[in-house]
């Protein structure tokens, strides 16, 4: 186990394009943090960084105290585990995990022992015999995430691990995931596109756009508290409503462009107090899903979607009012993007 320590990491290539810009992050000793943003911000390519398959441009990665800038990936305590988890196609399930013991020649009966053991706990047992090829999707993750627990790393880097897999069986690798951490108290970093995901499994979460960091904070944080317009876009689903809208300063003097957003488990139907507003529009859009429906109202050139409890009465074309808390409305200010507290 160790801490990880990112301190100003950045990544430039191809003379001037910026990949990471100034990462600042510490993993605390066994804290499994999950980093999260679109595809092609740069989260492959810091993993890659910290597990010493690729050269940082500046800053310093420490891994228990010791700076690893100059260290080889096998020098470094990390075990990588990625989206393809490529497996040796020719080898067993067994043999794939042995492999790193071989290479490191470990005696053989300690190596079987605790191949054995590592098998036991991901559920591996009865599949030593088999070829990848035999193996499901699952079977296979396990078998790579074995191959990692094997190597006994400080940190775990896992990048995207459970994208191949179809949503029922990811959900449940989610599960076992999160009992695996329990159990190993190991340091791991969990890498993916899917802020659903990102958000049910760290324990703090780093959300990332184009190379920088947005946000470092709880999953409850990060939902509850964005700090600026595309952390609060990114994250809920379906998307905050964003609207537009003109904020005047208690003078009413000074006025500032800005972005209203609603949550869509926000709104309501009724008001649920008297001191509550609405937003109306023309209901374009019923759709259901099954004990919640999400309704669309259109506004002025804007949509407007809601989460709420199915409703007979509804009629498409028909106008209709969302009703909310003031304070659940977040303000952003529209140039930077930036939240701003003081107006809620
Ligand atoms: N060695 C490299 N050469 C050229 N472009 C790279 C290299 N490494 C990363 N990139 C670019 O950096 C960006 C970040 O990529 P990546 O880290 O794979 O993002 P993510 O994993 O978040 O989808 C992408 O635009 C990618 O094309
Ligand atoms: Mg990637």
């Amino acid at each position: 186990m160790a801490r990880l320590e990112l301190l100003r990491v950045s990544k430039i290539i191809a003379t001037s394009r910026v990949v990471l810009q100034d990462i600042d992050c510490t993993v605390n000793d066994g804290e499994l943090i999950s980093m999260v943003g679109p595809s092609g911000c740069g989260k492959s390519t810091l993993l890659r960084c910290v597990a010493g398959l690729e050269k940082i441009s500046y800053g310093e990665i420490r891994i228990g105290n010791q700076r690893v800038n100059d260290l080889p990936p096998q020098q470094r305590n990390v075990a990588m585990v990625f989206q393809n988890h490529a497996l040796y196609p020719h080898m067993t399930v067994y043999q794939n995990l042995a492999f790193g013991l071989r290479v490191r020649r470990v005696a053989r009966t300690v190596a079987d022992a605790r191949v054995r053991r590592t098998a036991a706990r991901l559920g591996l047992d009865a599949l030593l015999e088999r070829y990848p090829r035999e193996l499901s999707g699952g079977q296979r993750q396990r078998t790579a995430l074995g191959r990692a627990m094997l190597r006994e790393p400080g940190v775990f880097l896992l990048d995207e691990p459970l994208s191949s897999l179809d949503i029922p069986l990811r959900a449940e690798m989610r599960r076992e995931l999160s009992a695996l951490h329990t159990s190993l108290g190991t340091t791991m970093v969990y890498v993916t596109h899917d802020q659903s995901e990102a958000l049910s499994l760290g324990q703090r979460v780093v959300v990332l756009a184009e190379g920088q960091i947005q946000q470092i904070d709880t999953p409850d944080g990060i939902y509850k508290d964005p700090k600026n317009r595309f952390v609060a876009g990114f994250v809920g689903w379906p998307p905050m409503n964003f609207l537009n809208g003109v904020w005047l300063a208690d003078s009413g003097l000074d006025t500032q462009f800005v972005d209203y957003g609603i949550r869509p488990e926000r709104l309501t139907l009724q008001p649920g107090s008297s001191s509550d507003v609405f937003i109306a529009g023309t209901l374009e859009r019923i759709e259901s899903f099954g004990g919640e429906w999400q309704v669309e109202i259109s506004r002025q050139g804007s949509r407007v979607i809601a989460r709420v409890p199915p409703d007979s009465a509804l009629r498409q074309g028909t106008e209709l009012r969302l009703w909310f808390h003031r304070e659940d409305l977040y303000t952003f200010d529209r140039a930077s993007g930036r939240r701003l507290k003081d107006s809620r």
